[in-house]
């Protein structure tokens, strides 16, 4: 398997918590390495886009509110099998069913607030990375 990248975000409740330290030292730790990395605040037209596939759904007006409310950090991972990696790091999407250890069990809040995202393919690892990254941001 050829080296693989990802995109995360650690997102505000973790930052607002002062967790950024941990949730990195933890990316760093499993064999992830960090290639791009920044803060931003997100606006309600960056989530809608982003989140396209969500937009319809019932749950996406709390998650764009939530997205908004403070900074995220954006974040360009690299392993082999960097996706899964990541994922299996985050947990579950509600913290209520994360494995112990992980992040979304750690630092989530619930279903909503669950502190990290993570790319769930390659292709929507290709286009999240070409959303937040240009070429010059990542080394
Ligand atoms: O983030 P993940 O890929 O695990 O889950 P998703 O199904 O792609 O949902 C995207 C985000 O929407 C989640 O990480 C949650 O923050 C939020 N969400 C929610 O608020 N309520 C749900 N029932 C499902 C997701
Ligand atoms: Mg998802």
């Amino acid at each position: 398997m050829a080296i693989e990248r990802t995109f995360g975000i650690i997102k505000p409740n973790a930052v607002k918590a002062c967790q950024v330290g941990q949730i990195i030292s933890e990316i760093e730790g499993a064999g992830l390495a960090l290639r791009g990395m920044r803060l931003a605040r997100l606006t309600p037209e960056i989530c809608k886009e982003f989140y396209q596939e969500h937009v319809a759904k019932p749950f996406y007006p709390s998650l764009e509110s939530f997205m908004v409310e403070g900074p995220v950090v954006l974040l360009c991972l690299e392993a082999e099998h960097a996706i899964q990696l990541w994922r299996d790091l985050m947990g579950a999407t509600d913290p209520a069913k994360a494995a112990p250890g992980t992040l979304r069990a750690r630092f989530g809040a619930d279903h909503t607030r669950n502190a990290t995202h993570g790319s769930d393919s390659p292709a929507s690892a290709q286009r999240e990375l070409g959303f937040f990254f240009g070429a010059y941001d990542l080394v």
